[in-house]
């Protein structure tokens, strides 16, 4: 069992292979948080807690005029609200009564094999060859019966905690939560912590920004509906000399794809406290009595080997725990061709034929019909919602066009935004009340489309019958499944006045259902998210999409920083990435190169393309399949930053037994006659020798070697040149 209880101390502790988390139920039934870091033995770790008078921090009311007992001092599992503890909130609960007050205490128990689930929530899960434990701690108001229950589930080998909260009304009457957090940790002293987070804008998504903590409110959010290209839903805590390879680091992802926050208070005493959840602007939910809220689970990880040890626990979690779909591991993706570049809205069926003949000589295996094959869709002011095949464009019919692409050898994806509609579609003349809009207001456009109200039943049933029978249709391989806006004007013409502060998280909760409706009943059909590219990249996200399309962006320079920064959390196996014509002055072979740091593809015109551009990308193509397991199921490492001023930026990745190592080092600015550069590789086995290829001749060399002394990198060579190392142990 990784969860131990000890009725004498009354502490539990949360073991993974080489972290320890423990909490405590501690005087008057509070539930104290007392560790996490570094695998402990059994210790009560209570005695790092001291207690003394502390002036303007009240005292709960049994604590029998004790002045040294205060909630605003001690760390807590998960807050009260209103009970003299000043710092940010986990929870705000409109009682009956109107009262805003939570006095949680613990109430029971109890701890089982395997790893909970939640209502309409996605959330990781267990296989056979996992140790994986939970523990429900329920805490209870005693006055208004209001009950929260912390969920933990520990996957011991991952290295991983999943947490949420579970919200029970067991009171007579209804309540209101305006607040409620998936989480909460408190860290004794967090003065000497940073904060990193992943920042960015459309086409610039997961750069990285690492600020210290300092005596005030950090607050990560997104109030856009979905999870956001500006802010992903991740934070990390490192210590402030925590650096790629050493150092403390604790990782947290918010299984969420809508408005979320995150939000870490360095309080007056040093103390840190990390909260985050559904984003609490305009939320507010009714909870009847006997009726539970779930929260979103958050996937928390420790690392005491940097920043990469923190990447590898996620990396390897989201292989094994996150996504059932077969396309992860065990059937292998194929090189795609994507038309949306190459053709936009202005294809037919036999321009989608032409452009997968040609591809086929790139190596392609797959032709994906990108936006425009349905309704009246010939530029973005129309068609959204009316999901029929368009027959002046795909004249020979879907399921005819899909055979003439599997007779060249070639499968078939198509392209689909299902969460939208314009107001020049069938589907917005006969339902115009199934858009958000504000009533007396028009609502916002965004990229001419208007957003459906996806918590509406009839409107999930709606989109998964239509999707459904396109995709029963015809013989279709994979799925694109994008969103093209934001969420604004959150209103629900299905509920009444004082219900649209749930509108916003029932839209969530809507798109899992749908989700659950196609992707969860179509397992032989491979899916790709896509948020005008990588807008709500999450790993709510990635329970459903075994790949995400990263960015719109397909600048090859721009994707250095884009994939370093998602490579925090999410592993090359599902960052989708393409080579494109942007940026003519960077060779093929370097797009290529860049590109296999993702799931590998091409977004161009396969028919313009010249002889010699037809070869490289051949040569590419089976290049990505050369080192497919290597790339997609080794350690990835870090090798450079490019957020610092480089001259090299590289990545590695590393087989699990070291036998074999793929080293990638693109030179983005080397200097006339400037210093030699070296790239030192990292996690090979230091006493076993490496063969490579090495300008020309075959180097063999010690692990050691090349990890303390490296690659020294030719320099004579262009901007923009590729070098891929490929690195085999000798037996
Ligand atoms: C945004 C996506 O990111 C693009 O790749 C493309 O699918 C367009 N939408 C189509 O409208």
């Amino acid at each position: 069992m990784s969860i131990k209880y000890s009725e004498n101390k009354k502490t539990f502790s949360l073991n993974t292979a080489s972290a320890t988390y423990q909490l405590k139920i501690g005087n008057l039934g509070y539930v104290k948080h007392l560790y996490y870091g570094d695998t402990i033995c059994d210790e009560d770790m209570a005695y790092l807690i001291r207690r003394y008078d502390r002036g303007f921090s009240g005292n709960p009311y049994d604590s029998l005029k004790e002045r040294t007992f205060s909630l605003d001092a001690q760390p807590q599992e998960f807050t009260t609200q209103q009970q003299g503890d000043f710092r940010i909130n986990s929870i705000e609960v409109r009682n009956a009564d109107g009262s805003f007050s939570f006095n949680g205490r613990y109430l029971s128990h109890r701890i089982y094999q395997g790893a909970f689930t939640l209502n309409g929530l996605p959330t990781a899960f267990a296989t056979e060859n996992d140790t994986v434990d939970t523990l429900e701690l329920v805490l209870e108001d005693a006055v208004s019966k209001v009950q929260v229950t912390l969920l933990y589930s520990v996957f011991e080998e991952a290295e991983i905690i999943m947490r949420a909260a579970r919200v029970h009304n067991a009171g007579d009457k209804m309540i209101h939560l305006e607040r409620i957090m998936s989480f909460n940790i408190d860290f004794l002293n967090g003065k000497d912590m940073d904060l990193i987070s992943l920042p960015g804008r459309y086409g610039q998504e997961r750069q990285v920004e690492r600020q210290p903590m300092t005596h005030h409110v950090h607050r990560i959010r997104s109030g856009r509906g979905i999870s956001s290209h500006q802010q992903n839903p991740f934070v990390a805590l490192a210590g402030r000399t925590t650096n790629e390879d050493y150092g403390t680091c604790y990782g947290f992802a918010l299984m969420y794809s809508g408005s979320f926050t995150a939000e870490a208070e360095l309080d007056q005493y040093d103390q840190l406290r990390l909260v985050m959840g559904i984003n609490d602007s305009m939320f507010n939910y009714p909870v009847a009595p006997g009726e539970d809220f779930d929260t979103p689970a958050v996937l928390m990880t420790y690392s005491h080997q940097g920043l990469t040890g923190m990447s590898h626990n996620y990396h390897k979690f989201y292989r094994t725990n996150l996504n059932k779909s077969k396309f992860v591991r065990d059937v292998r993706r194929p090189v795609l061709i994507n038309t949306w570049e190459a053709a936009f809205f202005t294809f037919d069926d036999v321009k989608l034929v032409e452009i997968a003949r040609a591809a086929r000589d790139m190596g392609v295996e797959m032709m994906v019909m990108d936006d425009g094959w349905y309704g009246k869709r010939d530029d973005d002011n129309s068609g959204l919602g009316d999901w029929y095949v368009n027959e002046n464009k795909i004249k020979c019919g879907l399921t005819e066009l899909v055979r003439q692409i599997n007779d060249l050898g070639m499968k078939f994806g198509i392209w689909f935004e299902p969460e939208m509609v314009s107001e020049d579609s069938d589907l917005y003349r006969a339902h115009p009340d199934w858009v958000m809009e504000i009533p007396g207001r028009h609502a916002v456009r965004s990229r001419n489309q208007l957003v459906l109200d996806v918590g509406r039943k009839e409107v999930q049933d709606y989109l998964i019958e239509r999707v459904n029978s396109i995709l029963d249709s015809a013989n279709i391989y994979y799925v694109k499944w994008d969103i093209n806006r934001a969420i604004t004007d959150l209103w629900s013409n299905a509920l009444p006045g004082d219900r649209q502060g749930e509108v916003s998280h029932r839209y969530v909760l809507g798109l899992y259902r749908i989700l659950d409706g196609i992707v969860k009943t179509h397992p032989d059909i491979m899916f790709e998210g896509c948020a005008g590219g990588g807008g709500r990249f999450d790993t709510a996200m990635l329970t459903y999409f075994t790949q995400y399309w990263s960015s719109d962006n397909t600048k090859p320079l721009d994707n250095l920083k884009l994939h370093y920064g998602s490579s925090f959390l999410y592993p090359v196996c599902s960052m989708g990435a393409h080579v494109s014509e942007a940026s003519p002055m960077v060779p093929f072979e370097t797009k290529a190169a860049i590109a296999m740091c993702g799931t590998f593809g091409y977004e161009l015109d396969a028919t313009h393309m010249k002889k010699k551009e037809i070869r490289a990308c051949k040569k590419m193509s089976d290049l990505y399949h050369k080192y497919y397991d290597l790339n997609f199921f080794g350690d990835y490492y870090r090798l450079s930053d490019p957020f610092e001023p480089v001259n090299l930026v590289a990545w590695e990745s590393v087989a699990e037994d070291k036998s074999e190592a793929l080293v990638t080092v693109i030179t983005v600015g080397l200097t006339v006659n400037g210093p030699q550069e070296y790239i030192k590789l990292k996690g090979l086995d230091p006493d076993r020798m490496y063969r490579m290829d090495y300008d020309g001749r075959e180097l063999v060399l010690s692990g050691s070697a090349l990890m303390n002394g490296g690659i020294p990198i030719p320099r004579e060579v262009p901007d923009f040149t590729s070098f891929i190392y490929h690195l085999r142990a000798v037996k």
